[in-house]
Parts: structure tokens; C-alpha cells; sequence
């Protein structure tokens, strides 16, 4: 056994009880583990963690995983000058509170993953200079108010997926100039997306809202997103996109609408991001045959990979009650209503 595996194999353990200034306990009697560059401690806390509690050394990751702690309330985690990843899942976790993070200056990637969060106050993530990530998958949460992501210069990644959310809206951002992925998918959000609904969020590269209840975009909710390469919008109940401008867009490669409810696609609705478009994705809609047609055409000229086609179905576009040879917008009353409703399930792809 070598002296590095010996190292990292020593747990040591000890305790700390910290009823600092600005903290509201959070923690009793629960454990934490403290990733050292060649050990793992672990401690248990009572009331804040606190860094000038910590051991010495460098400090690569605080785990905190698999306990019951209701909520995280002010200054639950504070001082600590270090670069460090915070990992503080499975925890139950139902609220998180104003300024819980606190003073965190090089705190890098913060996962709250698979807790039970339903709320989130605002300003619970804010002032954290460094910080990349914000991982909020698989929680409850149904509602994040205006103000929530304040002031993060570094943002990159924001994932609120697999929650409740019933609505997006800019507003939940403030100073975030560097956010590239905004992901939603698997949520409830039924609110249109409005115009303008990113021009804060500029430097969005990937948009992800799948598997939502979105019904309605506005033409412009798009606009200014001039380095969105992909944009995810399956699973949704969208039945329109004749409008919506792309054309701010110009870096588009992926554009996802398979599984909404688009009896009409026209391959002019993706002509602003002809040239920069390889994957087109619209399988599962019930799309008119002669509008799959003139896509499958389009993407094969244009050098665009079209998936329309669900590997293991036999029906795979439908044809209107009249004139089936002509891809237009009709009415739903055009199509038979049994056989639109087919295409809701899941398919695999060729
Ligand atoms: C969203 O869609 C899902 C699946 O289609 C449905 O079960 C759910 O009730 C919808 N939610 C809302 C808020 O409409
Ligand atoms: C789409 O957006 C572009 C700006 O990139 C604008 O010039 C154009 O007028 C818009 N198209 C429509 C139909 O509004
Ligand atoms: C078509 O696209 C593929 C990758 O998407 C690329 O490798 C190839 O060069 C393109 N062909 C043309 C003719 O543009
Ligand atoms: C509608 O489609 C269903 C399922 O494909 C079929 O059984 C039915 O006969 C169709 N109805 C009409 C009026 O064409």
C-alpha cells in the first residue's frame, strides 16, 4: 500500500459546534466530509459551517450527502477563502434561505441536486465571485422569484431541472453576464415564453426547455441571442412555429421540436439558420406528409441532419382530410383527431 492511498484512506474525525455571528443554525449534529489534495476528513457540525473551523490544507471538496437538514438558513456556509466544490445533496432539504452562501469568494460549483426544495428565497445565491455552476435538478421547486441569482460574474450553468416550475422569467437573474446554459428541462412551465423573454441573458449558448407545458413563443422571444447554437424545445404543445425569428441566431447548430402538437412545418421557418444548422429535430409531431416532404428535401440539400421519423411506427405523418398533396396551415378540424393524438408517445429514432 502506498503512502498516497494510506493518506486518502485516513478518516479522521472531530467536531465542531460554531454559533457565529450571522448564523442562523442549520446543521445539528450532521456530517461532513472535507476532500483534502491527499486525505478525506470527516467532521460533524452543529449550527454553521464556517471556514476558519476547517483544517488546514487545501480544500477540494465539502460533501455533505444523505442526512435530514430542513432547510439551509443564513450563513449556513461562510468564510471559506478556498477554490472548492460544495456538494450538499440528498439531503431533504426544503428551503433555502437569503444569504445561506456567504462569503464564498472562490466556491466554484455549488450541487443541491435530489434534496426537496421547494422554495427558494431571493438573494439565496448571491455576491458568489467565482462561482460556475448551480445544480437545483430533481428538487420541488414551483416557483423562483425575481432576484434569486444576483450578482455571480462567472456564472456559466444554471440547471433547474426535473423540477415544478410553472413559469421562467429573466427577472430571476441579475448581473449573471457570463450564464451560457439555462436548463429547464422537465418541468410544468405552462407561461408563454414572451418577447425578448433572454435579451438579459445574451450570452446563452443552450437553451433547454423539454419536456414542458409550453403552448405558445413569441416571434420575438428570441431576440438577441446571438450565440445560441441549440435550443431545446421537445415534449412540449406547441402547434405553431410559422413565426418565430431565428434570424438572431445565427449561430444555431441544434434545434429541438420533436413530440409538441405542429400539424405544419415549413422548411422557410428555419431558413435564417440554414447555414449554420446540422441537426433539425421533429419527430413524434403529427406533421402533414407533404410538409414532411419538402423538409426531408430541404435538410438533404442544405447538408442538415432532419430526424422525422420514429424507427418502430408505421404512421409517420398524417394526410389531411382535403388536398393531402399540399403542405399548408389548416385548421385541426382538417385531420383526423384519433390519429393525431398517436403521435404523443415516445419513439426511438433513425
Ligand atoms: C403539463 O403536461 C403534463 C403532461 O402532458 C400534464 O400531465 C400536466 O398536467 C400539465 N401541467 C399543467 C400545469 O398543465
Ligand atoms: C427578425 O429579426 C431580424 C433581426 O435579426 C429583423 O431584422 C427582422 O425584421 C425580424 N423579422 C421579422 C419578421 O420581424
Ligand atoms: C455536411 O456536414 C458534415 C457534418 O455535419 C460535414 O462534415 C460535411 O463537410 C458537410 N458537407 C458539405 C457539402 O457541406
Ligand atoms: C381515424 O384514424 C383511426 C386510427 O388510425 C382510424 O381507425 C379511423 O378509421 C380514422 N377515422 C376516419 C374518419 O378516417
Amino acid at each position: 500500500m502506498d503512502v498516497t492511498y494510506s493518506l486518502l484512506c485516513a478518516l479522521l474525525f472531530y467536531s465542531v459546534t460554531v454559533f457565529a455571528q450571522n448564523c442562523v443554525p442549520t446543521f445539528l449534529n450532521n456530517e461532513v466530509e472535507i476532500e483534502l489534495s491527499n486525505q478525506k476528513l470527516t467532521t460533524t457540525v452543529t449550527g454553521c459551517l464556517v471556514g476558519n473551523q476547517l483544517p488546514r490544507g487545501n480544500i477540494d471538496s465539502i460533501n455533505i450527502k444523505a442526512q435530514v437538514i430542513p432547510s439551509l438558513n443564513s450563513g449556513a456556509i461562510s468564510n471559506i477563502q478556498q477554490k472548492f466544490q460544495l456538494h450538499i445533496i440528498h439531503n431533504e432539504i426544503e428551503v433555502i434561505r437569503k444569504n445561506a452562501f456567504r462569503n464564498l469568494p472562490r466556491l466554484q460549483n455549488l450541487h443541491l441536486d435530489h434534496n426537496h426544495i421547494a422554495s427558494v428565497e431571493p438573494y439565496a445565491f448571491e455576491n458568489l465571485q467565482s462561482i460556475e455552476g448551480v445544480y437545483l435538478s430533481n428538487n420541488n421547486i414551483d416557483v423562483i422569484k425575481k432576484d434569486t441569482f444576483v450578482n455571480l460574474p462567472k456564472l456559466t450553468d444554471i440547471f433547474i431541472n426535473n423540477n415544478k416550475l410553472k413559469k421562467f422569467d429573466q427577472n430571476w437573474f441579475v448581473s449573471t453576464p457570463m450564464l451560457i446554459w439555462l436548463v429547464l428541462n422537465d418541468n410544468q412551465i405552462i407561461t408563454a415564453l414572451q418577447r425578448a423573454a433572454f435579451q438579459d441573458l445574451r450570452s446563452l449558448t443552450t437553451i433547454d426547455f423539454t419536456n414542458n407545458n409550453l403552448s405558445y413563443i413569441h416571434p420575438e422571444a428570441f431576440y438577441g441571442l446571438n450565440q445560441l447554437g441549440e435550443l431545446s424545445l421537445g415534449e412540449n404543445e406547441l402547434t405553431s412555429f410559422e413565426e418565430v425569428n431565428l434570424s438572431y441566431s445565427s449561430a444555431m447548430y441544434r434545434l429541438s421540436i420533436e413530440h409538441n402538437k405542429f400539424t405544419y412545418l415549413s422548411p422557410r421557418f428555419f431558413n435564417a439558420v440554414r447555414g449554420t444548422m446540422t441537426e433539425l429535430f421533429i419527430q413524434g409531431n403529427p406533421l402533414q406528409c407533404a410538409c414532411v416532404d419538402d423538409l426531408v428535401l430541404w435538410a438533404s440539400n442544405n447538408n442538415i441532419t432532419l430526424f422525422w421519423k420514429c424507427e418502430e411506427k408505421e404512421v409517420y405523418c398524417v394526410f389531411p382530410l382535403t388536398s393531402e398533396n399540399d403542405c399548408v396551415k389548416r385548421a385541426i378540424g382538417q385531420f383526423n383527431s384519433s390519429l393525431i393524438e398517436s403521435f404523443r408517445s415516445d419513439c426511438t429514432i433513425e
